[in-house]
């Protein structure tokens, strides 16, 4: 039997690491890794078979005193073989990419045990293009791109649609909990990548654009603004948190608390305001 050296074990999967895409936080990342990854030893393959072909070829066929070389005009046989062999090849690829396309797109469902921190999506917009579990239901988070600083809406806001919880810079999520989020823009285009959760989507200014992922266990996922869009482009950064269910409960009404507090803090500045200037001088009151 032969042992493959645990240095050499390790150098071979830290290697592939570093040039396929990140995973592991969510399915959807997941899935797009694997498809990578197929993809990539696919290729492999071919790359070795072809360079060495042609390595092989290099140094046989080299040139000698007295080799003369023979004139070869096509071949059918073989030109047709390849042809037909990168066209299986093509094909095959293709079938897979379009087999695995939907667990990469379609969001799944939140653990039963979370069903009461999500609802139903339809609730907040209309679209064709949201996707949402099969169950129909999801945590839904805005997030909105702005120079410079992402800002993530959270439902729970009131009938009139104010006072809806919200975070810069931090996401925090339920683990085991389906999320969806609707990508949106106040300014000019951005760009969302947290690489470990998926894919990147435009943030564009006046359209929608949707994602989701759900995260198994606690932990911090960072990405960063994707698409240069301006002169704090840098500074737009992302993280999210992935907490236990209750510990998300606990955060979403202390940030209610917070923005009640501030609005009315706000209330107060402005009957002062008011009673100092007149509150006919007030707009916007
Ligand atoms: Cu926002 Cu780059």
């Amino acid at each position: 039997m032969n042992r493959i050296p645990p240095a050499l074990g390790h150098l071979l999967p830290t290697t592939l690491a570093f040039f396929t895409p990140q995973s592991g936080g969510s399915p959807n990342a997941n899935s797009i890794d694997s498809l990578y990854k197929i993809t990539l030893y696919v290729a492999l393959v071919i790359f070795v078979l072809v360079e060495g072909a042609l390595a092989y070829a290099l140094y046989r066929f080299r040139a000698r005193k007295g080799a003369v070389a023979a004139q070869i005009r096509g071949n059918t046989r073989l030109e047709v073989g390849w042809t037909t062999g990168a066209a299986v090849i093509l094909l095959g690829l293709a079938v897979l990419t379009f087999a695995k396309l939907s667990s990469i797109q379609d969001p799944v469902n939140s653990s039963a045990e979370n069903e009461h921190l999500v609802s139903d999506g339809a609730r907040l917009y209309a679209s064709a293009e949201r996707k949402l579990p099969p169950s129909g239901k999801s945590l839904n988070i805005t997030v909105v791109g702005r120079q410079f600083v992402w800002q993530f809406v959270y439902p729970g806001n009131e009938p009139d649609g104010l006072g809806a919880p919200y975070s810069y810079e931090e996401m925090v999520v339920p683990t085991k909990t389906t999320v969806t989020l609707d990508i949106v823009s106040a300014d000019v285009v951005h760009s969302w990548w947290v690489p470990q959760l998926g894919g990147k989507f435009q943030a564009v200014p006046g359209y929608h654009n949707y994602t989701w992922f759900k995260i198994e266990k606690p932990g911090i996922f960072r990405g960063q603004c994707a698409l240069i869009c301006g002169r704090g482009h840098a500074r737009m950064i992302a993280t999210v948190k992935a907490v236990p269910p209750a510990q998300f409960e606990a955060w979403l009404a202390y940030q209610k608390t917070l923005i009640a507090e501030a609005n009315a803090a706000a209330q107060v500045a402005r009957a002062k305001l008011g009673s100092q200037i007149g509150a006919g001088q007030v707009e916007n009151p």
